[in-house]
C-alpha cells in the first residue's frame, strides 16, 4: 500500500473556471492525491436513471493532466431528493417513530430494501464507468457510517428485520424468553412477532434485548456496507483498493468498528482533534489512542483522508488550531501509522452546512498559514515516505469488545461513567512514557505482547478466560479494572459465581460489594504510590492470594484492597477496583513498562516522542502538544513543533 498526500477537494463547490488555477496551485502546495465524488449523488443521477458522470470525466481528466491521483467516493451518504420524496419509507425513524427529514446527510434505513436497490444502481454505475481510469487510485464507500447519530433505525423494517435477526438467532421463542429473562415483569413472547423495538418506554427496556437490539444495528450496517464493497470488488477486481473514512466518537456507535475495518484493504480515519463548541482540542493522549484505535483494525498502517486544517463546525464554530498546532497533528497521525494523509478540505465553501468548516484556504481564496504549513508538511513528510510504511510494533495491547461497550451503554451504572474517558485513563498512563500502544479487538490474537490491559470488561467468557490465563501463565501482564467479568455475552449476571466471575483464581481476589459513585462523588485508597481518589465506582476487594497494593482509608471499608496484584504462573495480574487519578495510574504503568522492560522514554509533560524503525535505523518523531518551547535530546522544540530525527 502506497504513501500519498493530499486533499479533500469539491469541485463542485465552485465556478469551473476556478479549476485550472486550482489544479496549479494544489501542485505547487504538494498535492498528489485528491478525493472527490462523495456527496455529489444528484450531479450522477439528476433524475432518476440518468446517469450522468460528465462532470467527474472533465474532472478526472484535468486532474490527470496535472499529474494528481483520485480516491473516488461513492455518493450514499446523501441520497438525493428525487429519490426520497418518491420513495419517504427511505427515511430512517428515531425512537419516537418520526422519520428524519430530507436536507441533512445519512438519513436513509440501511435496511431498507429500496434504498439498497438504489444504491446498487449508483454503485455498479459509478464502478463500470470508472472501471478501467487508473487515475483513480481507491475507492471510499459511503461517507463516515453511523456519524451523526445515523446509526440507529426504528422503522418498520428495521421491526421486522429485528425480528427475523432474533427467529435465527434462538432456536425457539421459548429459548429467546429464557435467555433474555422475559418472565421479568411478565414480558413473556409467544411469538417472535411480538418482540418490540427498543422504543421510548417507561423506564428500561430489557438489557439483553438491548445488546441484541445493538448487534443487530451493528450487522444491520455492516452488511449494507458489503453490499457496496463487494460491488466494487466484482467490478473492479482484486486489485482495486476500497476503504471507507471512520468517524470520531467510534466507541459510541451502533456498530462494530472492527468488523467494518476487517472489510476494507486499508483502514481509513477522520481525524478532528477539535471541532464545533470544543474551547480546546482533546488530550494529544487521546488524538493517539483514536489513531491507535484505528491501526488496530487491520492491525497495519492506515489512511487518513481528513485531517483538520482549519477550525470547524456546522453551526458554532470551533477552536482555532494555533500556528503550526494542525500541522502538528498530522505529524502525530504519520507517526502513529498514517502512511497517507488528506487534509480536509482544500477551501472553505461559500454555501451550504458547512460553511464554517474552514479549509487550507478560506473564502477569500488567498494563501496564508494554513497553506503554509501544509506546504512544509507534505514537503518534508514525502522525504520520509518509506519510514511511514514502516511496521509499528507494540508490546502493549489495550482490548476493547463492543458488546461489552454496549452493555455499559445500555446500564452505565455510575453518572460518572463513560467508556472511553475509562479507558483513556488507562490509555493516558501509558501513553505519558511513550510507549507504543495497540488498541485491539479483544477477540484478535495477544499472545504475542508483553501486556495486556482490559478495560473495564465485564463481559468474559469462558473462552477469554482461557486465553488470558495461557498469556499470564506463560510470562505475560495483565491489567483489569472494576466490574471486570460481572456479565456473560447475554448481557445477564453469573448466578452462584463469585465476582471477578471465572476469573477469581487469575486475580487471586473476590469482590465482595460493590459502591457507584456519582459526578464529583469520591472515595480515597492509600498505598504504594501515595493517595488516590477512587471515582465512578469501587469494589470492596478481598484478598486470596493476591497481594494488596492500594486499600481504601475510610470508615468501613479500610480493610478492603482497591488496587491488587497477583502472581499467575510466570505472569502478573494487576486489579484495579476503582477509577483512580491518572498521575497513581502512570506509577502503575511505570512499574509495568519497567518490570517487563518495554522501550519507551521520559519527557516533558506535553511532549511526545514516537519511535519507528527502518532498515535498522531508528527514528523519532517528536512532537510539541504544548504553546511553549522545550529542549529535548538537545533539539530546541518552538510551541508545536514537530520533528522527525534520525538516532544514531
Ligand atoms: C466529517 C465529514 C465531512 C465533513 C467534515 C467537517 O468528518 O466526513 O464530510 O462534514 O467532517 O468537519
Ligand atoms: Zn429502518
Amino acid at each position: 500500500m502506497k504513501s500519498f498526500f493530499g486533499v479533500d477537494y469539491y469541485p463542485e463547490h465552485w465556478p469551473i473556471e476556478m479549476m485550472d488555477a486550482d489544479l496549479d496551485r494544489m501542485i505547487d502546495m504538494g498535492v498528489e492525491v485528491v478525493r472527490i465524488g462523495e456527496f455529489a449523488w444528484h450531479i450522477m443521477e439528476r433524475e432518476e436513471g440518468q446517469y450522468d458522470f460528465s462532470f467527474f470525466d472533465m474532472v478526472i481528466d484535468k486532474l490527470k493532466k496535472k499529474g494528481i491521483k483520485v480516491i473516488f467516493g461513492t455518493p450514499t451518504a446523501t441520497p438525493p431528493a428525487w429519490l426520497i420524496n418518491k420513495y419517504p419509507e427511505i427515511l430512517q425513524r428515531d425512537e419516537n417513530l418520526m422519520p428524519r427529514s430530507f436536507g441533512g446527510r445519512r438519513m436513509y434505513c440501511y435496511n431498507n430494501e429500496i434504498y439498497k436497490e438504489y444504491t446498487r444502481k449508483i454503485v455498479t454505475k459509478l464502478a463500470e464507468h470508472y472501471k478501467n481510469e487508473d487515475t483513480i487510485i481507491a475507492w471510499q464507500i459511503d461517507n463516515e457510517f453511523g456519524h451523526e447519530g445515523s446509526d440507529v433505525c426504528f422503522c418498520d423494517t428495521c421491526k421486522s428485520g429485528f425480528r427475523k435477526f432474533l427467529s435465527e438467532k434462538y432456536s425457539s421463542i421459548d429459548m429467546l424468553n429464557k435467555t433474555w429473562g422475559t418472565v421479568f415483569w411478565s414480558q413473556t413472547y409467544n411469538s417472535f412477532d411480538e418482540v418490540p423495538l427498543p422504543l421510548k418506554t417507561i423506564t428500561h427496556h430489557n438489557p439483553s434485548m438491548q445488546l441484541d437490539f445493538k448487534r443487530f444495528m451493528s450487522k444491520s450496517i455492516n452488511d449494507y456496507a458489503k453490499m457496496q464493497v463487494d460491488i466494487l470488488r466484482e467490478i473492479l477486481g482484486e486489485s482495486a483498493v476500497i476503504t471507507t473514512n471512520i468517524a470520531g466518537g467510534y466507541f459510541d456507535k451502533n456498530f462494530d468498528h472492527n468488523k467494518m475495518g476487517k472489510m476494507m484493504d486499508v483502514a481509513s480515519y477522520d481525524n478532528y482533534p477539535v471541532w464545533g463548541g470544543l474551547k480546546e482540542p482533546i488530550t494529544p493522549a487521546n488524538i493517539a489512542m483514536d489513531l491507535d484505535f484505528i491501526r488496530g483494525l487491520k492491525r497495519q498502517n492506515f489512511w487518513i483522508v481528513e485531517e483538520l486544517m482549519g477550525a470547524q463546525g456546522h453551526t458554532i464554530i470551533g477552536y482555532l488550531p494555533r500556528p503550526n498546532q494542525a500541522k502538528m497533528w498530522a505529524y502525530q497521525a504519520v507517526a502513529h501509522g498514517a502512511q497517507s494523509i488528506l487534509f480536509f478540505r482544500y477551501r472553505t465553501a461559500t454555501f451550504g452546512t458547512e460553511e464554517f468548516c474552514l479549509g487550507i484556504i478560506d473564502q477569500d481564496n488567498r494563501e496564508g498559514r494554513k497553506y503554509r504549513e501544509v506546504k512544509e508538511f507534505f514537503s518534508d513528510v514525502k522525504k520520509h515516505k518509506e519510514l511511514l510504511q514502516s511496521e509499528i510494533k507494540s508490546e502493549v495491547a489495550f482490548l476493547y469488545d463492543y458488546d461489552n461497550i454496549w452493555a455499559w451503554k445500555i446500564q452505565q451504572q455510575s453518572t460518572a461513567f463513560n467508556f472511553k474517558e475509562e479507558m483513556l485513563n488507562l490509555y493516558t498512563s501509558f501513553y505519558k512514557h511513550n510507549v507504543h500502544i495497540d488498541v485491539l479487538d479483544v477477540k484478535d490474537d495477544f499472545s504475542s505482547y508483553k501486556v495486556v490491559v482490559l478495560p473495564v470488561m465485564m463481559i468474559v467468557d469462558e473462552e477469554l478466560k482461557a486465553r488470558l490465563e495461557d498469556f499470564a501463565k506463560k510470562g505475560g501482564t495483565v491489567l483489569f479494572t472494576y466490574r471486570t467479568a460481572i456479565k456473560d455475552r447475554n448481557n445477564n449476571l453469573y448466578l452462584g459465581k463469585v465476582m471477578p466471575c471465572n476469573l477469581t483464581h487469575l486475580t487471586g481476589i473476590e469482590v465482595e460489594e460493590i459502591e457507584s459513585l456519582q459526578e464529583g462523588q469520591f472515595a480515597f485508597a492509600d498505598g504504594k504510590f501515595g493517595t488516590t481518589k477512587c471515582k465512578v465506582m469501587r469494589e470492596m476487594i478481598n484478598i486470596n492470594g493476591a497481594e494488596a497494593i492500594y486499600k481504601y482509608n475510610d470508615k468501613f471499608y479500610n480493610e478492603k484492597a482497591c488496587v491488587t496484584i497477583n502472581e499467575f504462573g510466570q505472569g502478573k495480574v494487576y486489579y484495579i477496583g476503582s477509577s483512580l487519578d491518572n498521575e497513581i495510574l502512570c506509577e502503575i504503568a511505570k512499574e509495568i513498562i519497567i518490570d517487563k522492560d518495554i522501550e519507551h522514554y521520559t519527557t516533558p509533560m506535553g511532549v511526545e516522542v514516537y519511535s519507528r524503525y527502518l532498515n535498522d535505523k531508528k527514528y523519532l518523531f517528536i512532537m510539541n502538544h504544548t504553546d511553549e518551547e522545550h529542549d529535548i535530546f538537545g533539539i530546541k522544540l518552538m510551541p508545536y513543533d514537530s520533528k522527525i530525527i534520525e538516532v544514531k
